[in-house]
């Protein structure tokens, strides 16, 4: 192309702009105010030629040009964005209780202790004005607009540090990339980045099509597509966002909460006026969450709750904050969704050790926006106890993205057709007899070459706390046990290209990166190879501290049933699980081979406290000060341990947001339980 002239180029400036113009706006009327005026193709048609004209004119791309919204180049990572003020977190309120049906109701007695609290924190008898939002189940962003313009978008991280996801926010057709009318000049502006239950299931059924597994719940995809480094990606996700606060302001900002949030939306910013109230008191409150309750089946996006606030900011300011929450906003939880179903049969699952699960199949059934079609019965005690028959009308509970669980069974529906489950007598993966030993709560496939054994315990083997061999999950693992590639674990070790050029869809690059990930295995921890070696009753923990005892997979090897019980934290059954495994000749000669391909895991000691010595922790719901893993190892640092459920022995139950039957359960057997500043207070202190 000859160089363009300065008449092209003022020509296109000006068509640019005009593009820019209209694009922005009708962006703001489809994404923020669901009012489209044009087609999505007549969109599509001024976005193509505002792209030509920048490909023709490279200086004509600015930070908020419209096309910058398509996602640009790939990043190699999310730089640290600190905070201008730290983003809180609410207080948890649960307003409900089981009545003696098993059903919820309303408690409203936790949200007047609310209102007292506010009262008697500013000595006053006079009604408090609240406002009642949403509480959407996203991920927490701040935007950072400086003179109007989009400059940083942040995730919230631990309240201090989150990381800069701009591009990616950029992509997100809500966020405006240029605020309108009379802006502050400085402003952050917090929100909630959500996806629609619609676009949600669009994207599931998409990915069924390609043969790829389905997203659990909207939540955990918002958070996965905001992490994408290809900002492409994310801009194909259907994400929108809620503006719901601020955390800095130049100049003045307005006097009430609900105002602030009528200001974001004169900016251009999107907020959900429409579904927020302004309640006169604490009645008012109860019953905006009652009408949420109602409401909240038929929205068409998912809420964990309702947000209180108060709604003067001068009050808000006189309240202040607590270390990690304001004292002046609280989260009031829904109960765990229930809905009835119906069990039509039960399908039996192998585990690596042999174990078989019942599972229920259910009627499908949806479930606060998701299709409930299964449930673990867990084990035929749970089966007598729920007194549970094919054919029954079930209850099944669905907290945050958990399982499903089944309640209980409406026997009054019965018609006399329904049937016992079966306890399997031969295992369905292999046909081997099955037996349940006395003591046991599930029968065990007794096959020693049950390929669903063998396809459980190799995916066991693989996984991030064991081998961490990536690219190796599902379906590879079916396909290496369906092309008779592999036998064991030790099998994985003599894996060629070749071979992996077998596989479906299989490529150079692939084929390197498998080998690349199987041949760095061979140095994982001693640790994390014993677990992933799966002896009965050795999980990560019991690995840790058998890697720690023994120091070396010889000196382990040979150890006896009475050198093990010297251990604390290892009785009879531990110690004999590991002195079988290591005196079955199958095994001995498997981890010889593992030992001539190179596999040599080695010990790595940790220094180690033990003020929280053989306490037994639960973490349930959405922890938000520190991830899942963290927690652990802050407990197992303390020679403490944390478990999945829980039980009698359970000594402390960490319940962050969104807590469900975890921590119901544990209100009934009476355990503390802690919230995560409770948990972190107590590791300082050391139990
Ligand atoms: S206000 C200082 N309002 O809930 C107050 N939060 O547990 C900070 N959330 O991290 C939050 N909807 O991600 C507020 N209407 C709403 C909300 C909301 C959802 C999320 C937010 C926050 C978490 C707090």
């Amino acid at each position: 192309m000859s160089k363009p002239v300065p008449e092209e180029i003022d020509q296109a400036r000006s068509e640019h702009a005009e593009l820019s113009k209209q694009l922005h706006h009708h962006n703001y009327l489809y994404h923020s105010l669901d009012r489209p005026e044009i087609s999505d193709a007549q969109y599509d048609r001024l976005l193509q030629r505002l792209l030509q004209l920048e490909e023709a004119f490279p200086a004509l791309i600015s930070p908020d040009s419209p096309s910058q919204r398509i996602g640009s180049t790939p990043l190699d990572g999310f730089p640290p964005a600190t905070h201008a003020r730290p983003m809180l977190s609410l207080d948890n309120r649960f307003p409900y209780k089981k009545n003696e049906n098993d059903e919820f109701i309303v408690d409203e007695k936790e949200l007047r202790d609310f209102d007292d609290q506010i009262k008697r924190f500013l000595s006053t008898d006079e009604s408090i004005e609240y406002l009642c939002e949403m509480k959407l189940d996203g991920v927490a962003v701040a935007l950072t607009y400086e003179n109007g313009l989009l400059v940083r978008g942040a995730t919230r991280g631990d309240g201090t540090t989150g990381e800069e996801i701009t591009q990616n926010v950029r992509t997100i057709g809500a966020i405006p990339l240029r605020l309108q009318g009379e802006y502050p000049t400085q402003l952050e502006v917090r929100g909630e980045i959500y996806m629609e239950l619609e676009g949600f299931r669009r994207l599931n059924r998409q990915r069924r099509e390609e043969g790829e597994t389905s997203f659990a719940n909207p939540r955990n995809v918002t958070a996965g597509s905001l992490r994408q480094l290809d900002p492409k990606l994310t801009a194909g996700r259907p994400l929108t966002i809620s503006c719901y606060g601020i955390g800095k302001i130049s100049g003045s900002a307005p006097e009430s909460h609900y105002q602030l949030l009528e200001s974001l939306r004169r900016w251009g910013l999107k907020a959900n006026l429409e579904t927020v109230r302004v309640a006169g008191d604490i009645e008012e409150v109860i019953a905006r969450y009652n009408e949420l309750l109602e409401l909240r089946d038929r929205l068409p996006y998912e809420i964990d709750g309702m947000v209180v606030k108060v709604n003067s900011r001068n009050l808000q300011q006189e309240l202040g904050e607590k270390s990690r929450s304001p004292r002046w906003a609280i989260a009031c939880k829904f109960p765990p969704r229930q809905e009835q179903t119906v069990l039509e049969s039960v399908r039996y699952q192998v585990g690596r050790t042999g174990a078989i699960t019942p599972v229920a199949n259910l009627r499908p059934v949806n479930v606060s926006g998701v299709t409930v079609s299964s449930a673990s019965l867990h084990n035929w005690e749970e089966i007598t106890r729920l007194g549970i028959r094919i054919g029954d009308t079930v209850v099944v509970e669905r907290a945050g993205d958990v399982i499903p669980d089944i309640v209980k069974i409406l026997t009054e529906k019965r018609d006399g057709s329904e049937q016992e489950i079966p306890e399997p007598t031969v295992c369905p993966a292999c046909g081997s007899p099955v037996i349940r030993e006395t003591g046991e709560v599930v029968p065990r496939c007794q096959g020693l070459s049950c390929p669903a054994q063998l396809k459980e315990s190799l995916k066991h083997f693989c996984t991030r706390n064991a081998m961490d061999i990536e690219g190796l999950g599902d379906r590879q693992i079916d396909q290496l046990l369906r092309l008779k590639l592999i036998k064991s674990v030790a099998d994985l070790y003599r894996l060629t290209r070749e071979d992996l050029f077998q596989f479906d869809r299989m490529g150079d690059k692939l084929a390197d990166k498998l080998l690349t990930a199987i041949e760095a295995s061979k140095q994982r921890p001693l640790e994390r190879f014993l677990f992933g070696l799966g002896i009965r009753h050795v999980g990560s923990h019991l690995a840790k501290v058998l890697s720690r005892q023994f120091g070396s997979l010889a000196a382990l090897a040979t150890a006896d049933a009475e050198q093990l019980l010297t251990i604390h934290e290892i009785g009879p059954q531990v110690a004999n699980s590991v002195t079988r495994f290591f005196a079955d000749p199958n095994n001995r000669l498997i981890l010889g081979q593992l030992k001539d391909f190179g596999v040599a895991p080695v010990a790595t000691g940790q220094p180690h406290g033990d003020k929280l010595s053989g306490k037994v922790f639960v973490f349930t719901g959405a922890l938000e000060r520190f991830s899942r893993k963290q927690g652990e190892a802050l407990i197992e640092a303390q020679g403490g341990r944390a478990s999945g459920s829980v039980s009698k022995k359970t000594d402390y139950v960490v319940a962050g947001p969104a807590a469900g039957s975890k921590l119901a359960k544990a209100e009934q057997l009476g355990i503390r339980i802690l919230n995560e500043e409770e948990f972190l207070a107590l590791i300082e202190q050391g139990g």
